[in-house]
């Protein structure tokens, strides 16, 4: 009989499904304009970061996980905002992404940072031949994969010590998520967060540590930066009807602080999720 409170781990991977197919449907029946090729080439740029930042507490958290000279495997590794750091302080990292976009910034970050010991490989997760790693480790990846039960699997087979995963508490894409109302006439169907990954974990059997902390909210170096964001969340065709709703809100909702541009400044909950990769013995 069906617990909610203990879902198994086929119904849990078919939930999951459910919201990423639903948020996905909502797409098709609302767009106006296609994905290019490459969904983060446009905005690959908001994903650089200093690998030698201080003050970043989710980085701190990552990397107090990182052991010298081990070998961890970034799954979307994107523009390597956590992949340089770690490749600082583990031996190697292999980081794998689509997007080519994404990779030419991380490509960028190791030139100038002086980084070698990261190996890109431009694919799509799962792989015909993934390689291994004693970390396997996601960062604001999952939420929008579909066969997420399959990724993991994967992502488990490939990881010797440890799986590690970095996910914000609410949806990614919340604040984008508001203005669909305004802008559609209809609510976001919401696309899985920490809470429901956890269930996931739970469902599929692991035990895992939690470790919490925040991050400053998403903020854009231009008002144009974050229009590019703003129309690629809502699909809207620029110079449209809905585009100039979507106008109209940015200058109601759109703030300005130290020359930075942003929906809201409140910092966002971020659970930095770390597991063994198989279950434990009873
Ligand atoms: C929101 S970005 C996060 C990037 C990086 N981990 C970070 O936190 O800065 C998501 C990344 O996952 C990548 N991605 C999406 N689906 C993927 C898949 N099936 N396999 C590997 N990477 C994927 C995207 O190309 C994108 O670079």
């Amino acid at each position: 009989m069906h617990d909610p409170l203990r879902p198994t781990a086929d119904e849990a991977t078919a939930a999951w499904a459910d919201r990423v197919r639903a948020n996905a449907d909502q797409v098709a029946r609302f767009r106006e304009v296609p994905d290019g090729q490459d969904f983060y080439g446009p905005v690959a740029g908001a994903f650089r970061d200093d690998p030698r930042r201080t003050g970043d507490g989710v980085l701190d958290t990552v990397l107090s996980l990182v052991e010298p000279g081990e070998t961890w495997l970034d799954i979307g590794a994107g523009g390597g905002r956590y992949t340089l750091p770690i490749a600082l302080k583990a031996g190697e990292v292999t980081a794998v992404d689509p997007s080519s976009g994404m990779l030419d910034v991380m490509r960028g970050g190791m030139a100038e940072h002086g980084i070698e010991n990261v190996r890109i490989i431009n694919d799509r997760w799962p792989m015909a031949e993934p390689p291994t790693a004693d970390v396997a480790f996601i960062a604001n990846v999952g939420m929008d994969i579909e066969a997420f039960g399959a990724f993991l699997d994967a992502m488990e087979a490939s990881a010797r010590r440890l799986c590690v995963c970095v996910m914000g508490y609410q949806q990614a894409t919340v604040l984008f998520d508001r203005l669909w109302p305004e802008v559609h006439g209809e609510a976001r169907a919401t696309l899985p967060a920490l809470p429901d990954f956890l269930v996931l974990l739970l469902a599929r059997g692991r035990v895992f540590e939690v470790r919490l902390s925040t991050r400053p909210a998403m903020s854009y170096e231009s008002k144009d930066d974050l229009r590019t964001f703003l129309r690629r969340q809502t699909w809207v065709n620029p110079g449209g009807e809905k585009d100039q709703k979507l106008e109209r809100l940015i200058d109601e909702v759109v703030t300005e602080r130290d020359g930075r541009f942003a929906l809201s400044w409140e910092p966002v909950t971020v659970g930095i999720v770390s597991w063994e990769p198989r279950p434990p013995s009873r």
